[in-house]
């Protein structure tokens, strides 16, 4: 079935794929963003600020699904003006896009909004699904990045939309070749820096952008499915097994390790938080694999030998 898509922070990394994986599938896409741009491949780009209600709005009522993946990224310092924007970013849209359906004659049927990982504690070791963190209500991460994922989820999860099925996708690192953070681990590794970093302890949490794009067409279409849902694949890896398959994946057979008070100046250098490589972070798709979806890469040896090679378009 053709479905009319609204993409809200549809021009960065994950909202660019998806879009590209959308529009394959005959879908219909429009993009919500602060800078409009004219496209030739079928997608439409439409203004709004990610703060008031605009000519927009009228796009959200009637469409089949919304995605919200608006956000300012979380790699840059720390800084009071930076936390601002980054909880306001997030936060901001997504109560106003509530508010916009909550005024619909014919709201979406499922809204999914992106949400993080990052709401889960960084510092244990024990790995944790959607229901563990449920059951326990230590397991929620302390902090900043912690406190604005949990305001980000109420946004949604309070938002007065009643017939939408709302869906948090909390997401951890997407792992693709066009962006994000896999583009850096390449060059680092093909410089022989893919050492562990801080002692190689602490977990990753990761995903293939393949089995990103597949579960966020899972979850549109498994009516089931609402609430919090993990993106992540079901393995995840100590930072040290990480760069260890990264070398190898790049046939490198060296990689210096970075101690944790290098990796604190390279950060301040870089404008940069150190917590972004230094936390752990060891989550489960419980949901996900409850409700039967299967992942194309569920090892992060695979998923980095398909990144590594050559692409065919
Ligand atoms: N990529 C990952 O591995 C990952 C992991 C966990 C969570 N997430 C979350 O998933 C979402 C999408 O990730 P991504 O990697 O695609 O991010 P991205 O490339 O940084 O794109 C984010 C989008 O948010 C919009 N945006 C940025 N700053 C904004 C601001 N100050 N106010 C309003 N809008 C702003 C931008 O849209 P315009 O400039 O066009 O308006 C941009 O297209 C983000 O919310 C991110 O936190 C991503």
């Amino acid at each position: 079935m053709n479905l009319r898509i609204i993409l809200a922070g549809g021009s960065g990394f994950l909202g660019t794929e998806l879009t590209r994986h959308l529009l394959a599938q005959k879908h219909s896409v429009a993009i919500l963003t602060r800078s409009p741009r004219l496209r030739t491949d079928g997608a439409t780009e439409t203004f709004w600020d990610a703060k008031s209600p605009g000519p927009w709005t009228s796009l959200v009522d009637g469409a089949d699904v919304l995605v919200n993946l608006t956000g300012r990224p979380v790699n840059c310092r720390h800084t009071e003006a930076n936390r601002a924007l980054l909880m306001s970013s997030r936060v901001d849209s997504t109560r106003l896009l509530g508010e916009v359906i909550a005024g619909c004659v014919r709201p979406p049927r499922v809204w999914l909004n992106a949400s993080s990982a990052a709401i889960y504690p960084s510092d244990t070791q024990q790995p944790v699904d959607e229901a563990a963190a449920l059951a326990e209500p230590v397991l929620v991460r302390a902090g900043f990045l912690g406190e604005v994922t949990r305001q980000w989820e109420l946004a949604l999860f309070g938002a007065p939309a009643p017939k939408t099925r709302k869906v948090a996708l909390r997401i951890t690192l997407v792992l693709g070749r066009n962006g994000g953070v896999f583009p850096v681990l390449r060059r680092l590794a093909r410089f022989g820096l893919a050492g562990s970093l801080g002692g190689g302890m602490q977990y990753v949490s990761w995903i293939h952008l393949a089995d990103f794009l597949r579960a966020v067409d899972w979850i549109m279409t498994r009516t089931t499915l609402d609430g919090p849902v993990n993106l992540a694949a079901p393995n995840p890896v100590r930072n040290s097994e990480q760069m260890r398959a990264l070398r190898a994946a790049c046939s490198m057979p060296i990689g210096l390790p970075a101690t944790d008070w290098m990796i604190r100046v390279g950060a301040f250098l870089l404008r940069t938080e150190p917590g972004l490589l230094l936390e752990s972070s060891r989550v489960l798709p419980g949901r996900l694999l409850a409700s039967g979806f299967e992942f194309q890469y569920p090892e992060l040896s695979e998923a980095l030998s398909d990144l590594l090679r050559p692409s065919v378009s």
